[in-house]
């Protein structure tokens, strides 16, 4: 397949004017999470009323403030994203006593909201269950009722839709679409609304700089981008952190576009993409025992597949796998001004 592009830019995505309008077919992201502490001093930056608002114990004030700096985020992302896009928004809801009062606040409704009010389709959200090892699975009164409350242990992956499904009419977008195709068994995990990615890799950044972004694993973006894109198009991340969206863009063949406002993370991800070769080819080695082992299984079972692959000759489930097209990445280079250039060779099944 023809090299695909990705483009670091420093800037702040409530204005995203160098992206052009109708221009990009996915969004995968995730905003500093409102009213979680950590976020605190960035949110303090953008507004001196948030800060003022957290200051007085005014919880509900600070939660609509900082999601009204977001909502300039998502009205751009509404504008570059073209007719059928998809976005999807990672965000934790937040618990947090300020004074004397607890409460939650949800993020997730919040963005739904602003979503809707664009003009967006709300489609059903991926709960990702977050590990946790916390011994307390509740907080409050201890072992007497009432008051006590669960502990938070999952995160939401909203998707939101812009103008209707998304339609492939030239005999080019159709090709791409049937190459992009995923296999039926990994079809059948990654659509549930459930999400269970413990053991995931982490994303390719440094320990240190995926605890200062709250970087999410590589997988989460990876599976995103091969859910709901075609290869050679363009997703964008308007809050790029360390990178993990473009790297994972990268490694299936879309282009790419990272907005982040911290000029530090430029570094992070420069360092993230000389390192990408390794690490995605390992996922897509992956991706393709998993799949010998399904065909194997099958056939111990007595159910062998009924179709084979035109470009791999393994077999598979559906006719709709037989153009699917598996490319391993052959290199990655960093060109000036925060510009990579990827290319890619076919990925050989395992003999
Ligand atoms: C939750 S982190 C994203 C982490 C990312 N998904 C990763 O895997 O590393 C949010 C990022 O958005 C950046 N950010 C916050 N507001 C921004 C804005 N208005 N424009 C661009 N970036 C912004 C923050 O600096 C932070 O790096």
């Amino acid at each position: 397949m023809p090299d695909t592009t990705h483009e670091v830019v420093v800037a702040d995505s409530t204005d995203l004017s160098f992206v052009a309008s109708s221009s990009v077919q996915l969004v995968v992201t995730s905003p500093p999470y409102p009213m979680i502490a950590m976020w605190d001093d960035h949110f303090r930056t953008r507004d001196p009323a948030i800060g003022r608002a957290l200051d007085a114990h005014d919880g509900a004030a600070a939660f609509e403030l900082m999601h009204r700096d977001l909502d300039r985020v998502w009205a751009e992302v509404h504008r570059v994203l073209c007719d059928g896009a998809i976005a999807c928004i990672n965000i934790g809801d937040a618990v947090r006593t300020l004074g004397t009062r607890f409460q939650l606040h949800p993020n997730h409704a919040r963005i739904l909201d602003a979503g809707r009010r664009l003009g967006f389709e709300v489609l059903p959200a991926v709960l990702w269950r977050k590990t946790t090892n916390a011994p307390n699975k509740f907080m409050g009164s201890g072992m007497l009722p009432a008051g006590a409350y669960v502990t938070l242990e999952h995160e939401y992956i909203l998707v939101l839709r812009k103008n209707g499904r998304r339609l492939f009419v030239a005999p080019e977008a159709k090709a791409r679409r049937r190459e992009s195709a995923y296999f039926w068994e990994e079809r059948n995990v990654w659509f549930s609304d459930v999400w269970d990615l413990r053991g995931a890799r982490q994303a390719l950044a440094g320990k240190d700089a995926r605890h200062r972004s709250a970087a999410f694993p590589f997988e989460v973006a990876w599976r995103l981008i091969l859910m709901h894109s075609v290869r050679g198009d363009t997703v964008l991340d308007p809050f790029l952190g360390t990178g993990t969206t473009v790297l994972a863009a990268m490694a299936a063949g879309r282009n790419s576009i990272g907005v982040e406002i911290d000029p530090a993370f430029e570094a992070v991800v420069r360092g993230a993409a000389e390192r990408l070769k390794d690490e995605a080819n390992a996922l897509i080695r992956a991706r393709l025992a998993a799949h010998e082992q399904f065909v194997m299984q099958r056939e111990r079972e007595g159910r062998p597949l009924g179709h084979v692959n035109r470009i791999h000759g393994f077999p598979v489930m559906t006719a709709q796998e037989e153009d699917l097209l598996l490319e391993v990445v052959d290199r990655v280079d960093p060109g000036s001004g925060g510009r990579f250039t990827v290319s890619y060779r076919t990925a050989r099944a395992p003999s």
